[in-house]
C-alpha cells in the first residue's frame, strides 16, 4: 500500500521551489568545481604550449650558435686553404676551374667531415649567385640567398627557422614534421693573425636538418597534453561521483525534511479540524436525542389517533439514528486517542465482529470464509478500539460486494513475530488513483458515507503502533492486511 498524502498540484509546485532552494548552495559548489576544473585544463594545455616554445627557442638558439662557429670555422679555413692558395698560385679565384673547385670542395668537406649538416653554399659577394654548394645542382642559382643574404652581406649574420606539423601531426592529421635551419655569415677577409677584416667576399650559408629534434619537441608536447587530459579525466570522474553522491544525499535530506514539514502541517490542520467537529457534534448531539425521543413519543401518539401513518415519525426516528451514527463516528474521529492496552486475543475480536454483522452477510448472499490460526499469542490491545477498527474495515468490505460474494478473513503469525489480520473481499475493487486518499478523513464515493471510517481505522491502528496496507484490483477485490507488532 502507498501511505502517501495526495498533494495539490500547487502545493507540489511550492515544495519544488523549497526542495531546490534548498539545493542551491550545494549546485553553486557544483558548479564552481566543474568550472575550476575547466580553467585548470585551459591553463594546462597553456602551460604545455608554453614548455614547448621554450623548448622550440632553446633548440634553435643552440643550433645558431653552433652554426654561427661553424661557419666562422669554415670562413677561417676556406679563406687561409683555398682563397689565398688560389691568388698565389692561379693569379685569381675562378671556381668553373675544376682544379680551383676541387680544392674548396676538399676544404669545405675536411671541416664539416662527420659534423650533422646537410649542406654548405657560398654566394658570391653582388649578384646573390650561388658560387659553391655542397648541392651541386645549386651552383650557379641565382637568388636563393633571399633577405638573409642581404642582411650577410650587410655585415649581419642571421638565421631562418622553417617548420611545419603540430601536435596534430601526432595523429598523422596534418603534413609530417619538418624543421630546417640555415645561417648566414658574411664570407670575410682573414687578415694576419686570424683576425677577421671588413672586406666581404660573399656569404657563406649553413644549412641544418633539425627535424628529428623538432618532432621530440612536439611529442613532448603531446605527452604533457596527454598526461594532463588524463589526470583532468580522472579529476572529473572522482569529482563527478563525490558530487552525484553528495546531491543525492542533499537531495534525499531535503526530501525528507520537506515529508516532514507536509506531516506536521497535515497533523496542526487535522488537530484543529478535530476540535471544530468535537465541538460542533457535541452541541449536535443532545438536541439530536430530544428529536429522537419526541420523534418516538409522536409515533406511538399517531398509532392512536391516526393509525396507519405513523410510518412518518418512524422516519424521523430512523434518519436521527443515522444522524447521531455520524456524529458519533464524527467524536470518534476527534477524540484523541489513548489506548487502553490489556492483553487480548485477536481471534476473539474478529469472532465479535463478525457475529455483529452475520445477519448482514446473509442479507447479501455473502460466504463467509474464516481461516484464524489456532494458538496465537495474545496481543496488547484496546478491545473496544481495535473492534471499532476491524468493524469499519470488515463494513467496507460487505458495502463492497453488491450482491453475492466472498469474504475471507485470516489471522497468522507475522513475518516480525506480532499477528497479520487479512480481510479479503471479491468487491468493485479501489482504482489507483483513489487508493492513495482513501485514508484520509473525509474521503468517500458513497452517497450516505461520511469517509471517516479508514481515517479512524488509520488512527486505532497508529496508536497500536501496529501498521495497515492495502491492495486492490478494479473487479477482482480489495485485500486489507493489518499487522500487530509483537507483544
Ligand atoms: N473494501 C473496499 N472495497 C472497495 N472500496 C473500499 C473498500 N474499503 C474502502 N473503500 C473505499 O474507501 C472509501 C473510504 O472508506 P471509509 O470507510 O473511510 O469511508 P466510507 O465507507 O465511504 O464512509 P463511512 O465513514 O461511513 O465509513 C470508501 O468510500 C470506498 O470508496
Ligand atoms: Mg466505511
Amino acid at each position: 500500500m502507498s501511505k502517501e498524502e495526495v498533494m495539490h498540484p500547487v502545493k507540489k509546485n511550492v515544495q519544488k521551489e523549497q526542495l531546490e532552494a534548498g539545493l542551491k548552495p550545494f549546485l553553486l559548489v557544483k558548479y564552481f568545481s566543474f568550472s575550476s576544473l575547466a580553467v585548470i585544463l585551459v591553463f594546462t594545455l597553456l602551460l604545455s604550449w608554453i614548455i614547448s616554445e621554450n623548448a622550440r627557442k632553446i633548440m634553435l638558439q643552440q643550433n645558431e650558435e653552433y652554426s654561427l662557429l661553424l661557419a666562422e670555422n669554415i670562413n677561417q679555413q676556406v679563406f687561409r686553404r683555398f682563397v689565398l692558395p688560389a691568388v698565389i698560385r692561379y693569379g685569381g679565384i675562378a671556381l668553373r676551374k675544376p682544379e680551383q673547385f676541387e680544392l674548396l670542395d676538399s676544404v669545405i668537406k675536411g671541416v664539416t667531415q662527420g659534423l650533422k649538416i646537410d649542406s654548405v653554399t657560398i654566394y658570391d659577394s653582388s649578384m646573390n649567385i650561388v658560387s659553391y654548394s655542397t648541392l651541386h645542382d645549386r651552383i650557379g642559382k641565382k637568388d636563393l640567398g633571399g633577405p638573409e643574404y642581404y642582411k650577410a652581406i650587410g655585415g649581419n649574420p642571421n638565421s631562418r627557422l622553417t617548420y611545419s606539423g603540430s601536435v596534430f601531426s601526432l595523429l598523422h592529421l596534418t603534413h609530417e614534421i619538418r624543421c630546417n635551419l640555415k645561417t648566414y655569415i658574411p664570407f670575410r677577409q682573414v687578415l694576419q693573425g686570424g683576425k677577421e677584416g671588413d672586406l666581404i667576399m660573399g656569404v657563406i650559408e649553413i644549412e641544418k636538418d633539425l627535424s628529428r629534434n623538432y618532432s621530440n619537441i612536439i611529442r613532448l608536447q603531446g605527452r604533457i597534453i596527454i598526461v594532463s587530459s588524463v589526470l583532468m579525466a580522472i579529476l572529473f570522474l572522482v569529482l563527478r561521483s563525490i558530487v552525484s553522491r553528495g546531491s543525492i544525499i542533499i537531495e534525499r535530506r531535503a526530501v525528507e525534511r520537506l515529508k516532514l514539514e507536509e506531516k506536521l502541517n497535515q497533523a496542526e490542520r487535522l488537530a484543529h479540524l478535530g476540535t471544530m467537529v468535537a465541538t460542533v457534534s457535541h452541541e449536535i448531539k443532545s438536541p439530536l436525542g430530544i428529536v429522537r425521543s419526541t420523534a418516538e413519543i409522536l409515533e406511538k401518539r399517531i398509532r392512536k389517533i391516526a393509525p396507519g401513518n405513523e410510518h412518518l415519525a418512524k422516519i424521523v426516528v430512523d434518519e436521527t439514528i443515522r444522524l447521531n451514527n455520524i456524529v458519533v463516528e464524527f467524536l470518534d474521529f476527534a477524540r484523541p486517542l489513548k489506548p487502553n492496552l490489556a492483553l487480548c486475543s485477536v481471534n476473539d475480536s474478529v469472532r465479535k465482529v463478525l457475529d455483529f454483522l452475520s445477519s448482514e452477510l446473509k442479507n447479501k448472499n455473502i460466504e463467509l470464509v474464516m481461516d484464524l490460526a489456532p494458538g496465537l499469542n495474545r496481543c496488547n490491545l484496546d478491545q473496544e478500539l481495535f473492534y471499532r477498527a476491524l468493524f469499519n474495515i470488515i463494513v467496507n468490505a460487505i458495502q463492497a460486494i453488491d450482491k453475492e460474494g466472498r469474504l475471507q478473513i485470516s489471522t497468522m503469525k507475522s513475518a516480525n513475530k506480532g499477528i497479520d489480520i487479512v480481510i479479503k473481499d471479491s468487491g468493485g475493487g479501489i482504482s489507483e488513483d483513489m487508493i492513495h486518499q482513501i485514508f484520509q478523513p473525509f474521503f468517500t464515493n458513497k452517497n450516505k458515507g461520511t469517509g471517516l471510517g479508514l481515517a479512524i481505522v488509520k488512527n486505532i491502528i497508529d496508536s497500536h503502533g501496529a501498521d495497515i496496507e492495502v491492495e486492490s484490483k478494479i473487479g477482482e477485490g480489495t485485500t486489507f492486511k493489518v499487522t500487530l507488532p509483537p507483544r
